[in-house]
């Protein structure tokens, strides 16, 4: 890879955030991004060097405030959540996992060695397959439970895709994580999507996040510099839509989906450091009977 990616800049957090955090879920999902920043060439030696000098982190530290106050904080505070509902979910019945764009994120590895039975698929570009593969590989996992698919989600045809997937049973009780993903596809690439995924997976669980309109309406966090779009531009990652609170169950039903609970960034004891985008989870449509 020849530029920093938005799944580079995660990893990163990553690796920062588990010189803090002593949970062990965050240790093993650093390992794991910091094994994948080393297979994504210049830009990711060159981030984990920043992460691994304290010179490199106050300049990454500066970085942030210049570009987008609180965001490394916001990821810790969105994949908290997500490993609890995630779990929960598992708990309630789920016994497939999918993941779209799962990036170099750890999520799957982590509910698989807490699930017995659990089977997991991520679908992700190529590139980014490529370089997980080689970092599992690297790291002595050899999960047979877990399957890594190469697609591209904004022109895939998820209900051809999935049924053709080797141990991917669609009858089986799923749930789908979209993590940070949902926000880069065109709207009509979205209602395909979710819509083509309640085809498949009729009552699947949905555990995902959109953006909230910032300033001017246009999709992006609240304290989000001007800049952060044109970077977000540059990188080929531009948030293509964003949805107020009040609006996100009316775009999620006309693609099938039921919204049944929104993660509140103001909640006391634990809020949003960087608020902007909704997490939220909900179910795919079940067929009239
Ligand atoms: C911001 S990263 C999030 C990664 C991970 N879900 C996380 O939250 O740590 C966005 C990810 O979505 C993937 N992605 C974006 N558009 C995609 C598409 N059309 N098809 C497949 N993957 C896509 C990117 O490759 C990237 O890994």
């Amino acid at each position: 890879m020849d530029r920093v990616s938005t799944s580079m800049l995660l990893a990163a957090a990553a690796v920062r955030q588990a010189r803090s955090d002593s949970d062990p879920a965050v240790a093993r999902n650093a390992a794991l991004a910091r094994a994948c920043l080393q297979g994504c060439g210049r830009p990711g030696a060159r981030l984990l060097c920043a992460v691994d000098h304290a010179l490199g982190r106050v300049l990454l530290a500066a970085l942030e405030t210049l570009y987008l106050p609180g965001i490394g904080a916001h990821y810790a505070w969105r994949k908290r959540r997500i490993r609890r509902w995630a779990l929960q979910a598992c708990g309630d019945g789920a016994r497939q996992l999918l993941v779209l764009g799962a990036g170099f994120d750890g999520l799957s590895l982590f509910l698989l060695e807490r699930i017995p039975g659990l089977r997991a698929f991520e679908i992700e570009r190529e590139s980014t397959v490529a370089i997980k593969r080689e970092a599992l590989c690297w790291l002595g996992v050899r999960e047979p439970r877990l399957s890594l698919i190469a697609a591209d989600l904004s022109v895939v045809a998820i209900e051809a895709l999935l049924p053709g997937i080797p141990r991917f049973d669609p009858r089986q009780p799923t749930l789908v994580v979209a993590e940070g993903v949902l926000m880069y596809l065109e709207p009509p690439e979205l209602q395909r999507l979710l819509r083509g995924l309640a085809r498949t997976l009729p009552g699947a669980g949905l555990i995902a996040t959109a953006m909230a309109p910032a300033a001017a309406g246009t999709p992006g966090f609240a304290r989000q510099r001007p800049w952060v779009r044109r970077w977000l531009k540059r990188a080929g990652e531009p948030f293509r839509w964003a949805q107020t609170r009040d609006a996100l169950a009316a775009t999620l039903a006309a693609a099938s989906v039921r919204l049944e609970r929104i993660a509140d960034p103001d909640e006391a004891a634990d809020p949003d450091p960087c608020p902007g985008e909704w997490l939220f989870a909900g179910e795919f449509a079940r067929p009239p009977r």
